[in-house]
C-alpha cells in the first residue's frame, strides 16, 4: 500500500498511472481535451467525474493527475491540486477559501509576490489582513480573533530564512477554528513536516526544487479532499490557473530524484554556511541549522535538515553586494532558487524591490544582504566560489 512506503519509494512510485501499453515513464498527455463515446457519457461526465474521467485539461488530466497523487502521497496530505505556478497556488489557496470581510494574520516576512497578495489584492476585495512578526508566538495569539478564517505563512521565510513554529501557529489558529495555510517553498517536500505539524493547507512553487532544474513553472496545493475537491479546485478551474500536461510530466520526473538532489544540496549548504561564520566581510551569514540562528531548535524540530539556501549579509551595501555578484564564477545571478545550478539574488533591487526601504529595514533586507541557492556542484568549489567573490569586495 502506498501509505507504507517511505518517501523516497513515493517519489518514485506514487501515483503512476499506466496506460494499455504498460509504459515504464509516465506517459505525457498532451491533450486539452476528451472525447465521449456519447452525449449521455459526457452529461454524465459533467455531473460527476470518476477519478479516471476527465472534461478538459483546465479541469484535469491524467499526467497532471499524477503529480497531484505522487505529491498528495509525498506530502501526507488526502489530496493536491496542480496550477500553473506557485503564485497560482498561494493566490489559489487563499481567495477560494476567502470572502469580504473575513479576517487573515499572515506573517510580515514573506516573499514579494506573496506579499503582494496579502497587501494589496485580499485587502482590495475586502479581506481585512493583519501582519505580525511570525516567529513571536504572543503575537499571533494576540492577533487571532474569534473570526479569523485562516492564517498565513512562510514556514521558511524568503530571503531573510526565518523560521515560523507552524505546530505553535496552527494550536493558536485551531483554537479560534482558523485555516493554516503553509508557503513551504524553502523546507521542500523532502524535509516537510508540515501537515504533521497542523497545516492544513500546503503550498509549493514546484518551479523550485520539485522540479529543481530551471526548466518549468509550476505549483501545487495539499489539503484534505474536501478542501482540495470542493473549495480550492473549482475555483482553480473556472479562473484558469491550471498546470499544463507537459510541465505536470516534468515535474513527475524531477520528483523521482527529489530526494536526492535536496540532501546533497542541504549537506552543501550547512557545510558552506559553517565555513563563512564569521568571515570578516560578513555582518550576518543566516542558515536555519547555524547554532547561531535564532530558531535552530523550530528547524530541527520541524525540517529534515537546514534547506538548500544560505543568506549572507555582506559589509558595505548595495556597492559592497554588486561587487561580489559580479566576482562570482560557479554561482549564476537570477532570481530561481532549489535549482541544481547555484544562483545568487540581490533581493533588494530583484525579488524585493517593490517593497518600500522602511519595509525592507523592517524585514531585515538590507542592501548588502545576497541569498545563495546552493545547487547540486561540488560544495569546495562553490565555498571557493565564495570566498573568491568575498575577497573582490
Ligand atoms: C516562498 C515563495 N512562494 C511562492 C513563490 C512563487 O513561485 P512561482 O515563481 O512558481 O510562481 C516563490 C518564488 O520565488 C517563493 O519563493
Amino acid at each position: 500500500m502506498t501509505k507504507d512506503w517511505s518517501p523516497r519509494t513515493k517519489s518514485v512510485h506514487s501515483g503512476t498511472r499506466r496506460s494499455q501499453y504498460g509504459e515504464m515513464s509516465e506517459a505525457i498527455f498532451l491533450t486539452q481535451g476528451f472525447v465521449y463515446d456519447s452525449p449521455e457519457q459526457a452529461e454524465a461526465r459533467f455531473i460527476e467525474s470518476g477519478p479516471d474521467e476527465f472534461i478538459y485539461a483546465r479541469y484535469g488530466n491524467p499526467t497532471v493527475r499524477m503529480f497531484e497523487d505522487r505529491i498528495a502521497a509525498l506530502e501526507g496530505t488526502e489530496d493536491a491540486f496542480a496550477t500553473a505556478s506557485g503564485m497560482a497556488a498561494v493566490s489559489g489557496a487563499l481567495t477560494s477559501m476567502l470572502k469580504a470581510g473575513d479576517h487573515v494574520v499572515s506573517a510580515k516576512a514573506l516573499f514579494g509576490s506573496c506579499l503582494y497578495i496579502l497587501e494589496d489584492v485580499l485587502t482590495r476585495f475586502g479581506v481585512e489582513v493583519t501582519f505580525v512578526d511570525g516567529t513571536d508566538l504572543t503575537a499571533w495569539k494576540a492577533a487571532v480573533r474569534d473570526d479569523t478564517k485562516a492564517v498565513f505563512l512562510e514556514s521558511v521565510s524568503n530571503p531573510t530564512l526565518e523560521v515560523i513554529d507552524v505546530k505553535g501557529v496552527a494550536e493558536i489558529a485551531h483554537a479560534k477554528g482558523a485555516t493554516v495555510v503553509v508557503d513551504n517553498v524553502f523546507a521542500t517536500p523532502a524535509f516537510s513536516k508540515a501537515a504533521e505539524l497542523g497545516a492544513d493547507v500546503i503550498v509549493y512553487s514546484a518551479t523550485k526544487h520539485i522540479d529543481g532544474q530551471g526548466r518549468c513553472l509550476g505549483g501545487v496545493i495539499c489539503g484534505t479532499r474536501e478542501f482540495i475537491r470542493k473549495t480550492a479546485e473549482p475555483y482553480i478551474k473556472h479562473t484558469g490557473g491550471a498546470l499544463s500536461p507537459f510541465n505536470a510530466w516534468v515535474m513527475l520526473k524531477g520528483l523521482e530524484t527529489l530526494h536526492l538532489r535536496c540532501n546533497a544540496q542541504a549537506e552543501s549548504a550547512l557545510f558552506i554556511a559553517e565555513a563563512l561564520e564569521g568571515h570578516n566581510k560578513l555582518d550576518r551569514t543566516l542558515y536555519p541549522y547555524l547554532n547561531s540562528h535564532p530558531q535552530q531548535a523550530v528547524a530541527k524540530e520541524q525540517m529534515g535538515a537546514g534547506g538548500t539556501v544560505i543568506s549572507l549579509d555582506i559589509q558595505g551595501g548595495k556597492d559592497a553586494a554588486f561587487r561580489f555578484l559580479n566576482a562570482l564564477d560557479i554561482i549564476l545571478i537570477s532570481n530561481n532558487l532549489g535549482d541544481s545550478k547555484s544562483i545568487v539574488t540581490h533581493p533588494a533591487t530583484t525579488t524585493h524591490q517593490r517593497l518600500s526601504d522602511k519595509k525592507r529595514a523592517e524585514l531585515g533586507i538590507t542592501d548588502g544582504l545576497v541569498r545563495i541557492s546552493i545547487g547540486l556542484e561540488d560544495k569546495a568549489d562553490l565555498l571557493a566560489d565564495i570566498r573568491t567573490a568575498l575577497d573582490a569586495v
